[in-house]
């Protein structure tokens, strides 16, 4: 074979390789000798997915899904829900030192900055002029009648739920469980507040209620 031809064949196959070996779709890995499993043949989350009429990999949850853990609150936002609640719903939980802690805690980020540290209606927002005082828990009167003094837990537990005209519902901040522990605090100061199971050996309130987490 001459010079020339052997040169303008290797020419040829070099252009060959470089003109296919590019262009390609980024996402395919090309023939493999051997590809022992390196990738996954899992569809990528939001991929097209032609297992399903939809073509969504992602597929929604079926209708009536609850996330695992989850507790129904039953009662409707209405005053009718409020008075049902207040008679027929008891604080699920403990009441020990710790979830007493608990809700003091979460009381502070989520509630004194309106209701006030020792829940007379003087946070923050109010002393900057910001908002109306909300009625003290311990002198209060309730707009839904009644002293707030003597509000039961299944109405605390349905207020921090939904709110109340300018108070906000906190239920999307807040879980039940973290509710529940809030409603405990709120009891302390409305000064109505048992003694913590644990913290005194006369306490009364036994376990049993700690089964019936709210529906
Ligand atoms: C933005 C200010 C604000 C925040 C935050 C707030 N509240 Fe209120 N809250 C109010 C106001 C105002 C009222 C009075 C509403 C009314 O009855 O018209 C009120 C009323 C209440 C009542 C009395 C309900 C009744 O039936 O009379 C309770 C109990 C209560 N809040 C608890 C809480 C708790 C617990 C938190 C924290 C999770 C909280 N609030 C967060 C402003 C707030």
């Amino acid at each position: 074979m001459n010079k020339p031809v052997v040169f303008l064949s290797s020419l040829a196959c070099l252009a060959i390789v470089l003109l296919t070996s590019c262009g390609r779709d980024a996402n395919d890995p090309g023939t493999e000798f051997m590809p022992d499993m390196y990738r996954s043949p899992a569809y990528a989350v939001y991929s097209a997915n032609p297992n399903f009429t939809d073509s969504l990999t992602m597929q929604t949850p079926v209708k009536g899904t609850i996330p695992r853990g989850y507790t129904f609150f039953s009662y409707p936002s209405t005053l009718e829900g409020y008075e049902a609640a207040g008679r027929d719903v008891k604080n699920p939980l403990l009441f020990t030192a710790e979830n007493l802690a608990e809700g003091q805690r979460l009381y502070g980020i989520f509630c004194t900055h309106c209701h006030g540290e020792a829940g007379q209606g003087d946070g923050n927002l109010v002393a900057i002029g910001k908002f109306p005082p909300p009625p003290s828990y311990s002198a209060g009167n309730s707009s839904r009648g009644g002293l707030v003094k003597d509000l039961s837990d299944g109405k605390i537990f349905h207020t921090i739920t939904y709110g109340v005209n300018l108070m906000g519902p906190h239920a999307s901040q807040l879980n039940p469980e973290e509710r529940w522990k809030i409603t405990m605090y709120v009891h302390q100061l409305q000064g109505t507040a048992a003694t913590p199971v644990g913290a005194d050996s006369t306490a009364t309130k036994d376990s049993s209620n700690a089964t019936a987490m709210a529906k």
